[in-house]
């Protein structure tokens, strides 16, 4: 097949994955910055994605995404590094136009990976799974269930660490160089590669880039901030 034989479909696959989750990153870090303002309205958004069917399918259809994504990357940077053979150990003068972000996108993307579990574990093994395992007569601990729904709490409790917030931080800035790049090579895959959207699709990932990453660091910081201040007096 087109989509998994030639190097051109591969980079397809990856472009429209990585879109796609582009996407999803947009709705994502919109619904969290709900939280900063009100606690109960990101609340009532997070029992209504909880563990619905429609929240369901979205959420495999995610993990499949991701997989994926995942995959190919791997795929097609083995088949480069194949291609180029003993060349990739020899000294040789990278170009100035290369970026960093461009050279590292395996590296970035699995410090993207280890970061998404960290944060399932955080988040989606404490809201859904224990939703999902009294739906399906399993055992889920009461209290954890009785928290399932409130994603603000979540949040403070885990911005309320200092070593979270870090660690946030540090998956945020590499995700950070990987959509800077990801975002406008995608677009280069898909065919809008002449020079001059090139330049623009350039542009539009560091900003689009930028303002996706500040909007997820802000509540990362702000809830911090809210313990600080809070600590004792709230
Ligand atoms: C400040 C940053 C973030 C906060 C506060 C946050 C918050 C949350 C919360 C509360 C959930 C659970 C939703 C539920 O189960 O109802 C969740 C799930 C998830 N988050 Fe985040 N998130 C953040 C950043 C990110 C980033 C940067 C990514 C991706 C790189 C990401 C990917 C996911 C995924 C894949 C899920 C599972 C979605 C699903 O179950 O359908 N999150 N997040």
């Amino acid at each position: 097949m087109w989509l998994s034989n030639s190097s051109v479909g591969r980079k397809v696959v990856m472009s429209v994955t990585g879109i796609a989750l582009v996407l999803f990153l947009t709705f994502h870090m919109a619904m969290n910055l709900v939280a900063i303002i009100s606690a109960d309205g990101y609340n009532m958004i997070c029992e209504f994605l909880g563990a619905n069917w429609y929240a369901l399918v979205a959420t495999l259809a995610l993990a499949a995404l991701f997989v994926i994504h995942i995959i190919y990357a791997f795929w097609l940077t083995m088949q480069n590094r194949k291609a180029r053979g003993s060349e990739r150990y020899a000294v040789v003068d990278k170009p100035k136009t290369v970026e960093w972000a461009s050279q590292n996108m395996l590296v970035l993307g699995i410090i993207v990976i280890v970061g998404l579990g960290l944060h399932l574990f955080n988040f989606w093994a404490k809201m859904q799974l224990p939703e999902l395992m009294h739906n399906m007569d399993m055992h889920a601990d009461t209290l954890t269930l009785a928290y399932a729904a409130n994603g603000a709490y979540h949040i403070q409790q885990t911005f309320s660490s200092p070593v979270y917030v870090v660690l946030y931080l540090i998956w945020l800035f590499a995700l950070w160089f990987h959509l800077t790049h990801g975002f406008w090579s995608s677009m280069q895959s898909l065919g809008w590669n002449n020079k001059i959207w090139l330049n623009r699709w350039k542009c539009i990932s560091n900003i689009y880039a930028t303002i996706v990453v500040l909007g997820f660091a802000l509540v990362v910081v702000v809830f911090f901030l809210r313990t600080l201040m809070c600590s004792g007096a709230c």
